[in-house]
This record gives C-alpha cells, sequence and structure tokens, in this order.
C-alpha cells in the first residue's frame, strides 16, 4: 500500500515512520494540505491521508478516483472537512481516528482556561523583562465557579472530571445527553446565561455552525470566559470579537479558528496575516489563542499513527471498516 500523508510535519513523521515498523507500508509525506490544488499530489497512491486543515469536497474526490485512490484515512476523530458521503458514491470509503488522547484535548482547555484567568501570557512577558510588578493581573478562583460543558463525548467527560477536581460546579448541555454520567444536564440557554466558563467539545455539524453568535453571547454573563477546542466554525468569530471589544464577555480562549485553514500550521511571522478578525482577536488582552495543538501529544500521536495504519491494514484485507464515517 502506498500512503499519501499530507500537511506533514517532522512530528508525523517520527510517529508514522515508528508505527510503520509493523506494516512495511510506503508512505509518502507531503507539506501541503490536501484540497484542489494538491490533490494531483496523490498520484500513484492507494490511500490519502489528511488532516484537519485538507478540504476534500466533490472536486477533490474525482481526482483522488481518477488517481486511483482507495480509501481516505483522516489521521483526526473530526471529519467535518471530507465530503465521506460524495467519497463512498465514488467507491472511496473514509476512516478516522474517532478516539486517540482524549485527555490531549481536555487538558489543553484547562491549559488554556488557567493562562487566560491567571493572566499568565502578560506575567510571562513582564518576568521576562524582569519587570515584577503585578499590577493588572488580578486572577480569579475557579474554586466554585461554574463550568458548562457543551458536549458530553469522549473529551467532554474528561472535561467534567478536571473541573470537578478544581471545585468546580458542572452544568452539561448536550443534545443526547448521557446515561449513568454524573452531571447535572440542562439546556443550552440556561447553559450560557449561568455558566462562569463555557467551553465547547461537541462535532462541528451543519445544525451547530455559529452557534455561539451576537444572540448567544448577549445571553451569556458579562464576565464569563469562552473556551473553544473543538471546530472555529462553531463561533461567529466577528461577533466575539465585537464581545470582547466591547467587554460583553470576560475572555476567549481558542485552540481553532473559523478561517483557520492555510494560516494555523503554518509560519507567517515574517509576512503577518491578511485576516483582520484574527489579527485583533491575537491583540485583545483578554483572548488567548493557540494553533489547533489541543490533540498535540506524544500520548496522541502515537495513538493516530497506530489507528491510522490499522485502519489501513483493514482495508487493504478488505475487512470491515471499524472506524469508517457514515
Ligand atoms: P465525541 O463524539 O466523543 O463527543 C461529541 C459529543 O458532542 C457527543 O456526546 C454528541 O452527542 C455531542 N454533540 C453533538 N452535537 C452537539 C451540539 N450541537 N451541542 C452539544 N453537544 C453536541 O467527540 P470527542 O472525541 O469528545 O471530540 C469532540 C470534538 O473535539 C471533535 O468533534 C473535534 O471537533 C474536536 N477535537 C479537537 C481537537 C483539537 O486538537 N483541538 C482534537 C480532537 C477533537
Amino acid at each position: 500500500m502506498k500512503i499519501v500523508l499530507f500537511d506533514a510535519k517532522n512530528y508525523d513523521k517520527k510517529h508514522f515512520d515508528a508505527a510503520n515498523q509493523a506494516y512495511g507500508y510506503e508512505i509518502i509525506y507531503l507539506e501541503p494540505a490536501l484540497n484542489r490544488h494538491s490533490a494531483l499530489m496523490a498520484k500513484g497512491a492507494d490511500v490519502v491521508c489528511p488532516f484537519v486543515n485538507c478540504t476534500i469536497d466533490s472536486q477533490v474526490i474525482d481526482i483522488l478516483k481518477e488517481e486511483g485512490v482507495k480509501l481516505i484515512a483522516m489521521r483526526s476523530a473530526g471529519f467535518n472537512n471530507v465530503d465521506y458521503k460524495y467519497a463512498l458514491e465514488q467507491g472511496i470509503p473514509t476512516v478516522r481516528v474517532p478516539a486517540y488522547s482524549p485527555h490531549a484535548v481536555a487538558e489543553h482547555s484547562f491549559a488554556l482556561l488557567l493562562a487566560l484567568v491567571r493572566k499568565l501570557t502578560h506575567a510571562y512577558v513582564r518576568t521576562r523583562e524582569f519587570n515584577f510588578s503585578l499590577s493588572g493581573l488580578v486572577g480569579m478562583d475557579l474554586y466554585e465557579k461554574t463550568f458548562g460543558v457543551v458536549g458530553t463525548g469522549k473529551i467532554g467527560r474528561v472535561a467534567i472530571d478536571i473541573a470537578k477536581g478544581f471545585g468546580m460546579h458542572v452544568l452539561a448541555y448536550d443534545p443526547y445527553p448521557a446515561k449513568n454520567l454524573d452531571v447535572e444536564y440542562t439546556n443550552l440557554d440556561t447553559l450560557l446565561r449561568t455558566s462562569d466558563f463555557i467551553s465547547l467539545y461537541c462535532p462541528l455539524t451543519k445544525d451547530n455552525e455559529h452557534m455561539i453568535n451576537e444572540r448567544t453571547l448577549d445571553e451569556m454573563k458579562n464576565t464569563a470566559f469562552i473556551i473553544n477546542t473543538s471546530r472555529g466554525a462553531l463561533i461567529d468569530s466577528d461577533a466575539l470579537l465585537e464581545a470582547l471589544k466591547e467587554k460583553k464577555i470576560g475572555g476567549a480562549a481558542l485552540d481553532v479558528y473559523e478561517e483557520e485553514a492555510g494560516i494555523f500550521y503554518t509560519d507567517q511571522s515574517s509576512e503577518g496575516i491578511a485576516d483582520d478578525t484574527l489579527a485583533r482577536l491575537i491583540s485583545m488582552p483578554n483572548a488567548i489563542i493557540t494553533s489547533h495543538q489541543g490533540y498535540l501529544t506524544e500520548e496522541a500521536l502515537r495513538a493516530i499513527s497506530e489507528t491510522t495504519l490499522k485502519n489501513v491494514k483493514e482495508a487493504e484485507e478488505g475487512r470491515t471498516l471499524t472506524n469508517q464515517v457514515k
């Protein structure tokens, strides 16, 4: 099997090469993300292995089919960026890695939350300049605050446990509430109105795009913090920026951004960025933004590479695809 891995970074190569010891596949690592401009680079591949900022739409799928690709092996949990139904109609199934380390993402959401609430980025810059003043660095206890969890799947559940460890009161919303989960479920409006922290752990679907928008931001406490480690388009970024500027909410911690494709995972430090909303969000003192790195731990990368190659093996042997997106 020949696998072409798009949007490949050195850490992907390290982990895929290690996992591939057990399989011996030919893996080609390519820097560009998979999209209409790069799809022809899949020439000769049996499998393409895209990541979160690739765009696998019908046009890309037509090219992949033409080039003989038999499997789309996403190396992510999310699959909102692949037209998997169209791909399947063309005879190309899509597989993914449904779980690799929910801990990695949940822990990152708390890293962001703590950095924001305790103003760690400001404190870090100050002490590096030998400025030991504490003026403007007053934070807030998490203890006894309300943590609103939107989506109580694998990552949301780990986040609930972490929040409880801080002594927080946890409220949850999920259209499919989990049975036997020790958490207080409520509706989304109540969660948004009463939480001190609102953290998103749900997938991006057609129904929940911009679920955080001008109206829902208005409903939140003006001290509320929003944390998004799921998918950027869950939040209307322009509305969020306005809410931050007008101090309608306390702050925002984002690991994802709706227009992140082409920006995140690249070094733009010498050119700057053309996206004014993102640039302004980054400049806000009460916002912290990371470049979709919630998953980026050694444990998660190892699990991603191992499950991806297991998915490929199942396809190679014509077995049931355990992790097929349907
Ligand atoms: P999961 O499938 O285990 O859980 C998702 C939960 O969200 C389910 O309980 C589902 O019922 C619920 N849900 C669906 N629609 C909803 C809505 N409109 N409102 C509230 N809840 C809703 O997924 P998991 O593993 O917990 O991952 C969640 C998301 O995290 C992924 O879909 C992905 O977008 C994102 N993610 C981000 C990563 C990062 O590096 N920042 C890495 C991995 C995942």
